[in-house]
């Protein structure tokens, strides 16, 4: 298990899912977190639970960031760890998304990453920790996208650009911050119970995609993130780890 302890991490969209997975192992791995959402009542709770600080935000309001990034340096001493992993699915087409629809799933998608990874990385890179690590959750439909969610895929697509513009502009302020994409395959958490409301039989769809007939447990996605939040891989930034079963690797005929 990579070793965390005397790091300190943000983690978006903590009260489920992808987001409390992570929770849970980064501070398995003896790393402080302070964990957020605007889920206020099932964040703390996880928080609570695994011993995190906890914050309400919004992550698409740009100024709370800063506030954010100074509530865990006032209670850490250093921010080392960002995992912008907040989320949503917006479910329309390009048939039929309207521009408030579009315009809330960038915001949160991408607008929430980037203004994450602006406001945290001076504080990581003055923390009594030097450098950091920068984990954003991009998705399989960045890859292989989704014809009846345009925004969705659309803002993961960006995020994998926007990691990659990010790792290559830390890497040459020499400031010590990698900043590394996780791209989760379909994985049993919130997200697609609720699809699975909308369509029903699309949970069994999305596991028969992976030759391995599964969807992921957020654990195992929340194992790469944990990786990549190490000094395990410190010549890793600009990449990206698929956590997909094999899901990308195989020819959709097979
Ligand atoms: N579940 C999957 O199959 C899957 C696949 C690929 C990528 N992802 C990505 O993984 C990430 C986590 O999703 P999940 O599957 O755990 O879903 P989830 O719905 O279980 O969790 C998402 C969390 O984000 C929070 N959130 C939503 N909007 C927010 C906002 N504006 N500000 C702060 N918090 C907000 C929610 O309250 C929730 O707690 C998302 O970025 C999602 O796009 C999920």
């Amino acid at each position: 298990m990579p070793d965390l302890s005397g790091k300190a991490a943000i983690v978006t969209g903590c009260a489920s899912g992808i987001g409390a997975a992570t929770v849970r192992r980064l501070r398995a791995d003896g790393a402080d977190v302070l964990g957020t959402d605007v889920n206020a009542a099932a964040g703390k709770a996880l928080c609570d639970e695994t011993g995190a600080r906890f914050a309400e935000q919004d992550v698409s309001d740009r100024a709370r960031w800063d506030e954010v990034v100074a509530q865990a340096l006032k209670a850490f001493g250093s921010l080392d760890i960002l995992v912008n992993n907040a989320g949503m699915v917006s479910g329309a087409s390009i048939g039929d998304v309207a521009d408030d629809v579009w315009d809330r799933v960038l915001a949160v998608n991408l607008t929430g990453t980037m203004a994450g990874c602006r406001a945290a990385i001076p504080a990581m890179a003055s923390g009594k920790n030097s450098g950091g690590a920068i984990i954003n959750i991009a998705s399989t439909t960045a890859i292989a996208p989704s014809p009846v969610d345009v925004g969705y895929s659309a803002s993961k697509g960006a995020v994998r650009v926007l990691s990659k513009s990010i790792a290559t502009w830390c890497a040459q302020q020499k400031n010590g911050i990698r900043c590394n994409t996780v791209i989760p395959g379909a994985t049993e958490t919130g997200i697609l119970h609720a699809a699975e409301e909308a369509m029903p039989g699309i949970m069994a769809g999305f596991a028969a995609i992976s030759p391995m007939n599964r969807m992921a447990d957020p654990a195992e996605t929340a194992a790469a993130i944990a990786f990549l939040a190490s000094d395990e891989c410190p010549f890793m930034t600009g990449a990206e780890m698929l956590v997909d079963g094999g899901a990308m690797a195989i020819h959709p005929g097979f």
